[in-house]
């Protein structure tokens, strides 16, 4: 098969890994890709925001299949635009991609068929929303209800800040005003994030991960689009994964079905299990940004047939296989990440780095200059590494971690530390 992976990630990186090691892979295009995806698959310029242009060269190449890596272009509805071409793709079409693109769409969709998640209400002005806020007290969550690369969520620990969150949102803190946000009950909990499979009418669970949001150790520090990953989650027992199918991710995929909008692709279910059980803090339309790269380290059966027949709406009689070990991901990020920073500053040791027991580096945000290696991007290196334990592959992690020589890059110390803490 021909294969297109679209996006510039250590997510990316990680499935052209998984790719390029399929049997069933003749060549691997990635675009944009980075230089980590580089060694795997031949990287193009082709802008992915430009549908035509990918679906052009999907043609031209007889690419079998475009397997689809971030949320702006499945929100945009590049998956009908391809299959309209005949262009097989893997991801969910613009609708069904709501469930991301519409944190209100998602809320009403949970609603209408009992699936749990905090109560909530939907606003389009400043004034409603406030009283509401008063009404209900602090804490409280506001989110803005589009897409925000991970800045539209104020978790308000009084009332004050909640009403400064919805001036922000709908007075265009994020750049454009929000036309509508979503305002609902802080739930509490521990988070985790889970992932399913789906053709559109059967889904299928996928394993479990958590991250670390805060850019520094302690969960401290501003958020960021995530410092690192570990799985297996310990909450996400089997009895709770069960759960979590039975009554959020099945009954949201017959309600898509039902509604015309049939879901196919990756479906990321962001949790927080509660003393009442599991609740749906938001849904993504992909794979998560560390999460992807402990899942496909993980993965014992090959990636591209389940792809393929999520797409083709084959899933009924299909099942992966995983590795029983932990797998673990230290995002190193260049210094000032989350806010401003510079870019192009050398990498040396990956090599080294690489030749620890266990450790696989995904690339997330770099490019080469002649043979150097330099720093792309806010995160920028994924030094992940397997174990029989979270411990052990912690340790590997920054083994390899401490083998890298990158003077304006950071890390944190302490990814894994609930998981390491439960294991002792
Ligand atoms: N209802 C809630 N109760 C408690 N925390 C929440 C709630 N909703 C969101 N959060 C916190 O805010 C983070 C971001 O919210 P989320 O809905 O996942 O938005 P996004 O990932 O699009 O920024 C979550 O990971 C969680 O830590
Ligand atoms: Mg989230």
């Amino acid at each position: 098969m021909n294969i297109l992976i679209l996006g510039s990630g250590g997510r990316e990186h990680a499935l052209a890994w998984k790719i390029a090691a399929s049997p069933l892979t003749d060549k691997l295009y990635c675009a944009p890709g980075n230089a980590g995806i580089a060694q795997e698959a031949e990287c193009i310029s082709v802008d992915i925001n430009d549908h035509a242009a990918v679906t052009a060269f999907a043609k031209e190449k007889k690419i079998d299949l475009v397997v689809v890596g971030p949320e702006a272009p499945l929100c945009a509805g590049i998956v009908d635009d391809l299959e309209a071409a005949g262009v097989k793709a893997f991801g969910p079409t613009k609708w069904a991609a709501r469930l991301e693109g519409s944190k209100g769409f998602t809320k009403d969709l949970c609603k209408a068929n009992n699936i749990p998640t905090a109560a909530y209400q939907r606003f389009k002005g400043a004034g409603t929303a406030k009283e509401y806020v008063r009404r209900k007290g602090a804490p409280i969550v506001v989110k803005a209800d589009g897409l925000a690369a991970g800045k539209g969520v104020v978790v308000a620990e009084t009332v004050q800040e909640a009403e400064a969150a919805i001036d922000m949102l709908f007075g265009g803190g994020l750049g454009t005003p929000a036309w509508e946000i979503v305002i609902e009950d802080c739930l509490v909990g521990e988070e985790a994030s889970f992932f399913a499979l789906c053709d559109g009418e059967t889904a299928i669970p996928l394993i479990a991960a958590q991250d670390h949001k805060r850019a520094f150790d302690g969960d401290k520090g501003p958020n960021t689009g995530g410092m690192g990953a570990y799985s297996p989650a310990p909450v996400m027992t089997a009895a709770m994964s069960t759960r979590v199918m039975d009554d959020i991710v099945r009954p949201t995929v017959r309600a898509l079905a039902k509604a015309g909008a049939p879901y196919k692709g990756v479906l990321f279910a962001g949790l927080m299990i509660t003393e009442q059980g599991p609740q749906l803090i938001e849904y993504n339309v992909r794979f998560g940004d560390p999460e992807c790269q402990v899942l496909m380290l993980r993965l014992m059966s090959d990636l591209v047939p389940a792809l393929v027949a999520a797409r083709d709406g084959q899933l009924k009689n299909f099942g992966l296989r995983w590795y029983p070990d932990a797998a673990l991901t230290v995002v190193m990020a260049t210094n000032g990440y989350p806010g401003s920073y510079g870019k192009g500053s050398l990498i040396e040791g990956l090599d080294q780095a690489a030749q620890v027991e266990g450790v696989e580096i995904f690339h997330a945000g770099t490019k080469t200059d002649g043979k150097k290696i330099l720093a792309n991007g806010g995160r920028v290196l994924n030094v992940c590494a397997r174990g029989k334990t979270v411990r052990e592959a912690q340790a590997r992690a920054y083994a390899a971690v401490d083998r890298i020589q990158w003077p304006d890059g950071f890390c944190r110390r302490d990814i894994g530390w609930q998981a390491v803490e439960r294991e002792t």
